[in-house]
């Protein structure tokens, strides 16, 4: 299987020959954005101190993230020193902003090179939210993208809702503006694959502008409405580690990443071998633990316990793993249990160097088996000191 990236990482994935078809195949880099500190910490629940905001941007920049949105400096005094903090160690971070030249003004204060401009343009939040017309909030944009620009932002912009808005109202607005990147934000999750793809589409036939997509879980469809933006040609993702953020969360970094390998023909500057320890590091911090059977980062994502499936991963992992565990700096685990067979019990004694016969395995397996439970290395060399 060819993957158009030098480091090899194709040889972890182990697809099928319709995995990558159904779609126009783009091949280029995806820029990875980073939100785990803005949007992530917009979980209910989740406050980092600075120090673990200073400890995961810098670790997201090992693992070779393009842009880290490092805060909201307008939020308060604290944030705004940390992300100040952050500024001056980095110099591919991000700042939010709304389009408010006092909001503006802090992201300048914080130093940061990037300014992420938004203000909703769907007419629920206009009307209900915002209080403000189509023409006010148009004005509104367009000045503070005039002034950002004119204190040497660089600007991405972020049309708040956007997939309830006005298409004609978008177009007009991007056409207005002078910005790096505009981003697209599934605000309130509600889009598919297939309309996700089809709306980037429609919005690449009136703008040639770099454009991002930014996907909400409320349907549990980040990752896959992420990947149809990228099948339909957007050049950046924005993103969080484990996929925290407001209710649901956001499309987590590691999927993405992990099915632009493998479903598309496109690749991205991140070091896969770092987003393991990554996410335990969020995890910690954040005190939102992956649920267990999450893509790559739960505990049960590369553990087995069937017989069958044992047996066959003993044999070559291929037979029962999408991607090898290593890829990412993580360990598959064989886990015994009642739907365990021989085959399970033998490896893990054998791999602890006990070496037991036929009639023997049997009589440990039936133990457990009547166990009815999971059991740990421990209770099983307990089992096996007792036969
Ligand atoms: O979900 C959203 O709309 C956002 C914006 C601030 C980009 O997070
Ligand atoms: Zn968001």
């Amino acid at each position: 299987m060819y993957f158009y990236d030098s480091r090899g990482y194709g040889d972890f994935f182990n697809m099928g020959e319709y995995s990558r078809k159904g779609y126009e195949p783009v091949r280029k880099k995806i820029s990875i954005f980073d939100t785990t500190l803005r949007d992530g910490e917009q979980t209910p629940g989740v406050s980092f101190s600075m120090k673990e905001k200073y400890e995961i941007a810098m670790k997201l920049n090992d693992a070779g993230v393009n842009i880290i949105e490092a805060g909201f400096p307008a939020v308060s005094h604290d944030e705004l020193t940390t992300v100040k903090r952050i500024n001056y160690d980095l110099n591919n971070t991000c700042s939010l902003a709304r389009c408010n030249r006092n909001d503006i003004d802090k992201v300048i204060e914080s130093n940061s090179s990037i300014i992420h401009l938004f203000i909703a343009t769907s007419d629920i939040h206009m009307q209900y939210k915002l209080k403000m017309s189509g023409d006010q909030v148009f004005d509104r944009i367009t000045d503070s993208v005039e002034y950002a620009r004119s204190h040497g932002l660089r600007v991405i912009f972020s049309p708040e809702d956007a997939t309830r808005s006005n298409m004609d109202f978008m177009e007009k607005i991007i056409g207005a503006i002078d910005v790096d990147t505009v981003n697209f934000p599934d605000t309130i999750g509600i889009m598919n694959p297939m309309s996700m793809y089809y709306f980037i589409k429609r919005i690449k036939e009136f703008t040639n502008k770099k454009i991002s997509v930014h996907c909400h879980n409320d349907f549990g469809m980040a990752t896959a409405n992420t990947l149809a933006g990228i099948m339909a040609d957007a050049d950046e993702v924005q993103v969080t580690i484990n996929g925290i953020g407001e209710r649901a969360g956001n499309a987590s970094l590691e999927e993405v990443v992990s099915s632009i390998y493998g479903f598309s023909d496109s690749y991205t500057d991140i070091k896969m071998e770092k987003l393991y320890s990554i996410s335990r590091y969020v995890s910690e911090a954040s005190g939102i633990i992956p649920q267990k059977n999450k893509a790559i980062t739960g505990e049960n994502a590369f553990s087995h316990e069937a017989g069958i499936h044992v047996q066959g991963i003993i044999n070559n992992p291929k037979t029962y793993e999408a991607i090898n565990p290593e890829i990412f700096g993580a360990k598959r685990r064989i886990v015994i249990g009642k739907h365990s067979g021989r085959a399970a019990i033998k490896y893990i004694l054998e791999n602890k160097g006990i070496y037991k016969t036929e009639d023997e395995i049997n009589n440990i397996l039936k133990i457990i088996k009547n166990e009815n439970k999971t059991v740990d290395d421990e209770y099983l060399l307990q089992v096996v000191n007792n036969e």
